[in-house]
């Protein structure tokens, strides 16, 4: 058994803060001061007041005034992918946008050609180099989906990938079968016949390889209509697998209340959202996740999270990290996007980017909280630090430590 305690932390945010929040209890964050905390074989074991501290045979870290937080979770990432695409984002600057880049063939294609192309050793290779970075960076559980394969064996290519990075870096990583991401070039342009591909051929096989965790549709004009997202997601829920969905990214065609009756787990982007939208989610238990980072790359409008807290509605906010739309993972700059253009609160986006983020990914009772048997991941900021702090230094890197289960991954 190895015993460590955690001496002179001014501040834990987080503290045993393990419900779902909405509406008016997003402003709120448990917390305790002058504090110490006890992490025993990689689990949160104990914490309390200075004043009250009895030391054991314990390990003593003295973290001389630092703030701890929960590590963030990245409920929608795509970190598995083979290569950048700094040729379209030229393009992009010189006027074309996101859309017009993807009917000449470019966006979520052109990754698709690069990583069929590429070995499953060579992909491992660089996602592990960018989880890493990502970790430093203060997640400590996260999201990652398939989608730049777009045939079972690549797809599986790539949910192999995300599963075995869980393990190398022992931290919780829920996989997504993204296949209906595009439609491949191989169905020129036949969606029928590609929906039915994934329905009858790539769900079952990738179902009975255990790779993923849930399933996801880009449903949006011009990639997946409602209609066969519906019955992408019905196949999957029959096999027993749960859904979350892109949607609302460009355009609102109904996904959301598509999503609400089918009982799906989460509509993620929502940057277009109708009046009608924001109704059928009012009060709902689906989880709303906003990707600002997206937003701010694409120049595409914020998600108005402010009209979903109003109506108690489950936000969450994500990185989306891909090589497309949203090429950075780090959350930091989230948390700040996410007070400076969507008028969030610090404690609301904390709370977005901790324990709401862990319950949508079906892990509240292994993370984002400082909670007794819960993982040991946390971050610690500079003595004086605040909430506020983490979305002022929009630019910078201001994490101190990064410890998960218990073990620093910042020398
Ligand atoms: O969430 N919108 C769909 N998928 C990604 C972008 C994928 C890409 O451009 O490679 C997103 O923004
Ligand atoms: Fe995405």
């Amino acid at each position: 058994m190895k015993s460590t305690v955690f001496i002179n932390i001014s501040r834990i945010y987080g503290v045993e803060n393990n419900q779902i929040r909405t509406g008016v209890e997003m402003s709120d964050v448990p917390e305790i001061t002058d504090a110490w905390m006890r992490v025993i074989d990689g689990r949160i074991a104990g914490f309390g007041k200075m004043a009250d501290l009895e030391i054991g045979s314990d390990h003593v870290v003295d973290l001389e005034g630092k703030v701890v937080l929960p590590s963030f979770v990245d409920v929608h990432t795509h970190t598995v992918f083979a290569e950048t695409r700094e040729q379209e984002f030229s393009d992009r600057l010189h006027g074309m946008t996101y859309q017009e880049i993807a009917e000449r063939g470019g966006g979520i294609l052109n990754s698709a050609r690069k990583l069929r192309a590429l070995s499953e050793e060579e992909l491992y290779k660089r996602s592990k180099s960018r989880l890493r970075k990502l970790i430093e960076l203060g997640t400590g559980a996260i999201e990652i989906k398939s989608g730049y394969g777009l045939d079972t064996e690549s797809e599986k290519k790539m949910l192999r990938v995300a599963r075995k990075l869980g393990e190398e870096f022992n931290l919780p990583v829920k996989t997504t079968f993204l296949g209906a991401h595009a439609v491949p070039e191989r169905c020129n342009g036949n969606t029928d016949e590609y929906v039915r591909e994934i329905i009858d051929e790539m769900l079952p096989e990738i179902v009975r390889s255990g790779l993923a965790d849930y399933v996801d549709v880009f449903c949006e004009k011009g990639y997946f209509g409602v209609e066969h997202t519906v019955s992408i997601i019905e196949a999957a829920q029959k096999l027993g697998l749960k859904a979350r969905i892109h949607v609302n990214q460009f355009n609102s065609i109904g996904g959301i209340q598509m999503a609400v009756q089918h009982k799906i787990l989460s509509v993620e982007h929502l940057e277009e959202m109708s009046s009608e939208d924001f109704n059928f989610l009012e009060n709902s238990d689906l989880f709303a996740v906003a990707l600002p980072a997206c937003s701010f790359f694409l120049k595409i409008p914020y998600t108005p999270v402010r009209e979903l807290i109003k109506r108690n509605v489950r936000v969450v906010l994500a990185s989306d990290f891909n090589p497309g739309s949203t090429p950075t993972g780090n959350m930091s700059f989230i948390f700040s996007l996410g007070c400076l253009y969507m008028k969030m609160t610090p404690e609301e986006v904390f709370n977005s980017v901790t324990i709401n983020a862990a319950h949508c990914l079906e892990l509240g009772d292994e993370t984002g909280s400082i909670s007794i048997g819960k993982r040991a991941n946390f971050i610690t900021l500079e003595r004086g630090s605040s909430l506020a702090t983490l979305a002022y230094f929009f630019a910078d890197d201001i994490l101190q430590d990064v410890y998960l289960n218990g073990v620093q991954m910042r020398m």
